[in-house]
């Protein structure tokens, strides 16, 4: 039985992530979005689940990020998606330490 590896990423100083902003970093080789809305962090991969399209240039809703390209949304708090994407987007832990902004990928 083998435990999910995780990994830890530094992707940056809080500053450079305004309240409201989404940023794109790639991390071990994983494009994923950085936001920052109601002075809290999220992370998830930078690829829409409905046809992969970016979501760096998606546009933030309160809670949700949506995608510009056909109009789905997801929840920052569950994943949940909206038509016309149906697949849960995944969630990576983000989280402040020292004035940095730390993600942690899981991998299977
Ligand atoms: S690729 Fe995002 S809604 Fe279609």
């Amino acid at each position: 039985m083998s435990e999910a590896a995780v990994s830890r990423f530094d992707v940056g100083a809080v500053d450079e992530f305004p309240e409201g902003s989404i940023t794109a970093r790639t991390v071990a080789d994983v494009e994923i979005v950085v936001i920052h809305q109601g002075g809290e962090f999220f992370a998830l991969p930078d690829r829409c689940t409905h046809q992969r399209y970016p979501l760096h240039d998606g546009e933030l809703l309160d809670g949700k990020i949506k995608c510009v390209h056909h109009g789905a949304t997801f929840d920052l708090r569950t994943g949940r998606p909206t038509l016309p994407a149906v697949k849960k987007i995944q969630l990576f832990e983000a989280a402040v330490e020292d004035g940095r902004v730390v993600v942690t990928l899981h991998e299977a």
